[in-house]
């Protein structure tokens, strides 16, 4: 790709001056990322890109949230849903910092549990998982010990 077509793509969505621009979230999550972030409850300004080219996703989401910069426990809850998602933390413009999602201990929320006569299917209990392995991800269930693993990992 020419310089110019990488920097019109870049373009799509334009440059903030201090905040986090959150890449290469994959485009059918972009709004299961903010709502998990909290970004539809914040004030701060947003601004996002979805259905993006991307080499490594196929289509990809941006999302960028000026004046707000994340702790890694708080942008860790993405790390199932968009596992190659990284942050640039900006400041006056530039890019001081790049950082990656970790896969957190504990997942609580997002996920459901794969057995079906587990509480959190019946009764309005929020689902809670202890991470026990990570390739295949594996989330071992608080409530019943069932264990959830890669493919059956669904999204609430
Ligand atoms: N960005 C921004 N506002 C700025 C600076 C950067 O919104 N003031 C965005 C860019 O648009 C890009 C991301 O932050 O999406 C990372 O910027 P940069 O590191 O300059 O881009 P790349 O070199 O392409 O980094 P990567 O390959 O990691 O995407
Ligand atoms: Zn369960």
């Amino acid at each position: 790709m020419s310089d110019i077509s990488k920097r019109k793509l870049k373009l799509k969505v334009s440059a903030i001056k201090e905040g986090t621009v959150i890449d290469h979230i994959p485009a059918p999550f972009l709004f299961k990322v903010i709502a998990i972030l909290g970004l539809d409850k914040i004030k701060n300004q947003i601004t996002f890109g979805t259905n993006l080219e991307s080499v490594k996703l196929g289509s990809k989401a941006i999302i960028k949230v000026s004046d707000k910069f994340f702790r890694n426990d708080e942008i860790n809850k993405i790390a199932l849903i968009a596992p190659h998602a990284n942050l640039n933390i900006i400041k006056n413009y530039e890019v001081v910092e790049k950082k990656i999602v970790e896969i957190p201990n504990e997942i609580k929320g997002i996920v459901k549990c794969i057995n079906p006569q587990c509480i959190t299917n019946h009764e309005k209990v929020t689902t809670c998982f202890k991470v026990v392995a990570t390739n295949p991800i594996s989330l071992k269930c608080k409530y019943c010990e069932k264990l959830t693993i890669g493919e059956q990992i669904r999204i609430q």
